[in-house]
């Protein structure tokens, strides 16, 4: 287990939003570089960036098209191999997107693969035996190719699935064990592109849909099996890489498949969902909207299940929000991000934030741009400064901008936000800090739910500190002596043995 993990907090870039360094309507990777200071000076000492490689971007860089290759629009290898040596100089790590369970299908290996003759990428892509095959629980396109077959895919037509093999084989005509031969080599070629990025510099890999790989393997066991090669590989020439899925099942991804980080998605029972995004018929039910007033015992079912069972072995990680999911401004006000966001920063596992959560971007709904569809609404540009045009994101011709900026008069900013000591940008700033300065609140320090109950207060013990929130709308009793505090968001008091606490607080204090 790499110990830069221990006290790791990631910060998420969009490569396409972050920053254009030249102006040409789109951010870029010296863009980013240009920034490292501001990302370093929030506290964040670790980087996770989408994908930045060569792509026709029908899904916004998930179909690569060429693994080894910078995206030209984004810059050069070079850019990004000088991304991560700037910030290693300051003590940051950078961890790229693998995307291993499927290509463009404007990778050269799909190109070739789809040529009628038998070529040499016959079986990197799963095909049926003929074009009239139509394989039932399967998505798949037919029709496209030169080739009498029909190809599975894994999420947009335009992404066919790379063959890893069926762990039940159920029609040998054209499923493969996932233990051919073939399917091996198919996921030795992912080794190899992992190999290629840790040699230039990087840290590791967010595993994009990384319990995608085998077919038909319900208990995921080989598909777990091929997360141990990597794994094993990484132990033992690369032990400081990290390995983050995307899976949202602790037991699979950190226990049976090896990684060292699993995300809480925004899945149905997680706390993504039921905490910070939880919108049913209009109404706020997240746990953190002081409205909502209820046990935080529901949101944190599944996670101290998953807690339990991985402990020891990895990581969870809670994100703010992603590229994926409406920002987490959607559904909680500033006063309820603090309170979300201080629950981030100081519970177990590693800890991620989507880039311009820290200032309260806005989910902007609006048409889809590269197989966006909703998801376009969080990824806008991200928005330095208020007096700059384009908000300080590009020098570009507001024509020219790959998308949009938030135009509305009341969207935030950095440059507004970086001075004002009662900010959201340095309240995040002063989360980060707390994090780093106290070991009882990094990834492996003990945990363990003190209160949980139907007053809406929550408190848990991180070491020998504890945190309590109070997310409602009146002050709340809670039977603890909250002794010294070092933290503290709204108001808590003591009364003899009993704590008080004013609507949406949270206190980090010492226990004695
Ligand atoms: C998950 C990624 O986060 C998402 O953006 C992408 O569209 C799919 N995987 C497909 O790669």
């Amino acid at each position: 287990m790499p110990a830069w993990l221990k006290d790791a907090i990631f910060y998420e870039i969009y490569p396409q939003s972050f920053y254009d360094s030249n102006g040409d309507g789109i951010g870029d990777i010296n863009g980013i570089t240009q920034k490292l200071d501001y990302v370093k000076s929030l506290g964040f000492n670790a980087i996770w960036l989408n994908p930045c490689f060569l792509s026709p971007f029908m899904d916004a860089g998930y179909d690569v098209a060429d693994y080894k290759a910078v995206a030209p629009r984004y810059g050069t290898n070079e850019d990004l191999y000088n991304l991560f040596s700037e910030a290693h100089k300051r003590g940051m790590h950078v961890i790229l997107d693998l995307v291993p369970g499927h290509t463009s299908d404007e990778h050269d290996w799909f190109v070739n693969s789809k040529t009628a003759e038998g070529s040499e990428h016959n079986d990197t892509y799963i095909w049926t035996k003929s074009v009239w095959d139509r394989p039932e629980g399967f998505s798949w396109v037919a029709g496209l190719a030169e080739r009498d077959g029909s190809y599975l895919i894994n999420f947009f037509n335009s992404q066919p699935a790379l063959n890893y093999g069926f762990a039940d084989v159920t029609d040998p005509s054209w499923q493969m064990p996932y233990t051919h031969p073939i399917c091996q080599a198919n996921f030795d070629r992912m080794l190899d592109v992992m190999r290629f990025w840790l040699d230039r510099g990087c840290d590791g890999f967010r595993v994009d849909m990384a319990d995608s790989l085998v077919k038909n393997d319900r208990g995921k066991r080989a598909t777990a099996s091929l997360w141990h090669k990597a794994r094993r590989m990484l132990d033992k020439d690369y032990p400081e890489a990290v390995l983050v899925s995307e899976w949202c099942n602790a037991n699979r991804a950190i226990n049976l498949a090896g990684f060292h980080c699993d995300f809480v998605l925004c899945h149905p029972g997680t706390i993504n969902q039921l905490g910070f995004r939880n919108k049913v018929d209009g109404e706020n039910k997240s746990y953190f909207c002081k409205t909502a007033h209820q046990s935080a015992e529901h949101m944190l079912e599944r996670y101290l299940n998953d807690y339990q069972v991985s402990k020891g072995n990895g990581y969870m990680s809670i994100i703010s929000g992603n590229h994926d999911n409406e920002r987490i401004s959607w559904t909680l006000d500033e006063s309820e991000l603090r309170l979300a966001y201080t629950f981030i920063f100081t519970m177990p596992g590693v800890p991620f934030m989507y880039y311009g959560d820290e200032i309260g971007m806005k989910y902007l709904p609006q048409k889809s741009k590269e197989g966006g569809y909703h998801r376009t609404g969080s990824r806008t540009p991200m928005q330095w400064d208020k007096n700059a045009i384009n908000l300080g994101f590009s020098t570009a011709d507001v024509l020219e901008l790959y998308l949009d900026v938030d135009r509305s008069e009341n969207a935030p900013t950095v440059s507004e936000q970086i001075d004002d000591p009662d900010s959201l940008l340095n309240f995040v700033r002063s989360l980060t800090q707390l994090r780093h300065d106290n070991e009882d609140l990094q990834a492996d320090a003990e945990f363990e739910v003190l209160v949980c109950d139907l007053s809406g207060v929550l408190c848990y013990r991180r070491g020998n500190l504890a945190v309590a929130i109070n997310p409602t709308a009146v002050t709340q009793m809670m039977h603890m002596n909250i002794g010294e505090k070092i933290f503290e968001v709204g108001f808590a008091t003591n009364q003899g043995q009993i704590a008080l606490l004013e609507p949406q607080t949270a206190v980090v204090f010492k226990l004695k």
